[in-house]
């Protein structure tokens, strides 16, 4: 079933798909990595399958594998998931929706739904199917690992125009809508506009993401909902984990939960 949160997220990224990962080039993603396996370690997962949900381009999801995880993902944009395939041929990337996953996916230890992916839900009751449908693909005793982001990061670069990227061929300026005192569980639109230098001309593409701030409190009562304990709420600063999330100073919330061993 399409919804709308969906529909909006696909067409974001059809459209930036293109540009994604020079987008994200200045992004550590072997210390992202290492943080999200030392959180799934803390938890205990009973073995490596790892579910990448909302993969993207597979770049994390891959740096995942090389940490000794045997991974799989999906991702709603056929975009994005010919770049996950191209960048690891063989493994099981395939395009699917958090709202109605891929049917025959199988159980996993480890789900992780990473890089804001949850925030393109729209609403409190699509969050809930999503969790629902994360928590349906863990093995007994295994883990979800999926990240938000907060009031912090909406209130500021939300809330302004900022050049995120000044090459000599890509040029991106993300002006957001939040106001200052965006208020929890708000809406609220980025819009990308990417510049790219062929050689001859600089081409424009424009995607519009539409989001919603999940409370911390909302995302937790929908976890226990779905049948998890929810382990750890960690705030993430500056490439750092902090054991406790402060809404108003992390730039992400990631939550740990964990399926009973059955
Ligand atoms: C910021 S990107 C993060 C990609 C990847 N998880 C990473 O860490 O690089 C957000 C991703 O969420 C995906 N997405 C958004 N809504 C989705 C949905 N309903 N089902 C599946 N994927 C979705 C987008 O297509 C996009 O690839």
């Amino acid at each position: 079933m399409t919804t709308r949160s969906a529909e909006a997220a696909l067409a974001a990224y059809e459209s930036l798909a293109p540009v994604y990962d020079t987008m994200k080039a200045g992004n550590n993603t072997g210390n992202w990595a290492k943080l999200l396996d030392g959180v799934i370690r803390e938890a205990g997962p009973p073995g490596v399958r790892l579910m990448d949900a909302a993969c993207g381009t597979g770049k994390t999801t891959l740096a995942l594998r090389d940490l000794g995880y045997k991974v799989a993902g999906f991702d709603l944009s056929p975009s994005m998931i010919a770049a996950a395939l191209s960048r690891g041929p063989g493994v099981a990337f395939q395009v699917g929706d958090l709202l109605d996953p891929p049917p025959g996916l199988g159980r996993f230890d480890v789900v992780t739904c990473l890089d804001d992916a949850l925030n393109y839900l729209l609403d409190p009751a699509d969050l809930d199917r999503a969790l629902t449908g994360l928590a349906g693909l863990l093995a007994p005793g295994g883990v979800l690992v999926f990240d938000l982001n907060t009031l912090h990061a909406y209130r500021g670069v939300g809330a302004t125009t900022t050049v995120i990227m000044d090459t000599d061929t890509e040029y991106v300026v993300l002006t957001g809508t939040a106001r200052p005192d965006h208020a929890p569980g708000e809406r609220l639109t980025l819009d990308f506009a990417t510049f790219s230098h062929d050689g001859d001309h600089w081409r424009r593409a424009d995607s519009s993401h539409h989001q919603r701030h999940h409370p911390a409190a909302d995302v937790r009562a929908l976890l226990e909902k779905a049948g998890l304990t929810v382990a750890r709420v960690y705030g993430f600063v500056d490439g750092s984990l902090f054991d406790e999330l402060d809404e108003h100073a992390a730039d992400k919330a990631l939550f740990v939960a964990v399926r009973a061993a059955g």
